[in-house]
């Protein structure tokens, strides 16, 4: 049984650019409306295009407030491989957002444990996040809640899958230098968010989406978690939508209620 009813829509675009597209003009639409939004940003290839596409907007983005859903254990912030990096490049700087309102779990905390509740503390004490850029990963991992996460996990410290190591090694120099443990947003945390946005590219990702929208709401594949939320917007290129019954240049809306 649902736990409350939902509405998802999926748009399917030709291309990444085309999902950049898309998200960006969501994106910048609430954030006209509410200049002092907060976003969850994604980090990843997925969510860049949509990055490179806000930025064309040329939105004041000064009072937007932006949480990162990830971080790398043992990598500092000025690592270049490290989501504090690659934030403040990608969202910070080539959006005009104020560092000061920008906030990456501390991968290098003393006690990244009690780092990862202040910092799901802090999501809350803004008032929750507005938006929640997603990606997914080849496993169904939505931040780095790997199969097996609790759907109402919080922010947390975790061991990295091994097949997601594997994918981002090509971030790193060898599969060796990618760090074993992470900090990571709790599916809990995540569902939280008032409107969650995925972002999707590829036909490597098409087996994956369809069984994390289609398949059972499971721990297995902790993207299923989108069934649950009643906002949920999924923006994929036509590889990545193969299996959704969905065609190009088609929206969606699949509205459902509970059934008993
Ligand atoms: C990144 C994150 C991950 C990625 C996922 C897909 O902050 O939380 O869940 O979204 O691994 O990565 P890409 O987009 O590189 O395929």
């Amino acid at each position: 049984m649902r736990e409350r009813p939902f509405a998802m829509e999926i748009f399917v675009v030709p291309d990444a650019s085309g999902t950049g597209a898309v998200a960006a003009g969501i994106l910048a639409a609430v954030i006209r409306s509410k200049p002092d939004a907060v976003l969850g940003v994604a980090t990843g290839s997925s969510p860049l295009p949509v990055y490179a596409a806000l930025a064309e907007h040329q939105l004041d983005m000064s009072r937007v407030q932006a949480f990162a859903l990830d971080e790398y254990v043992g990598l500092a912030a000025g690592h270049p491989q490290s989501y504090a990096e690659v934030v403040r490049s990608e969202v910070t700087e080539r959006l005009g957002l104020d560092p000061a309102l920008v906030s990456v779990p501390d991968g290098v905390a003393e006690d990244p444990h009690h780092a990862a509740a202040l910092y799901d503390a802090a999501i809350r004490a803004a008032g929750g996040v507005d938006v929640q850029i997603l990606g997914i990963g080849h496993n169904g991992h939505i931040a780095f809640n790997e199969p097996g996460s609790g759907l109402d996990s919080r922010t947390r410290v975790e061991f990295l899958a091994g097949r997601t190591r594997q994918a981002n090694a090509r971030y790193f120099r060898s599969i060796d230098d990618v760090p074993t443990q992470c900090i990571t947003q709790g599916l809990g945390t995540i569902r939280e968010a008032r409107h969650l946005l995925m972002v999707v590219n590829g036909a490597d990702k098409a087996e994956i989406l369809a069984a994390a929208l289609h398949g059972p709401v499971s721990p297995e594949c902790p993207a299923s978690v989108l069934q649950l939320h009643p906002h949920v917007t999924v923006v994929a290129d036509e590889a990545a939508a193969g299996l959704l019954g969905v065609k190009l240049g088609q929206v969606a809306v699949r509205v459902a209620t509970p059934s008993a």
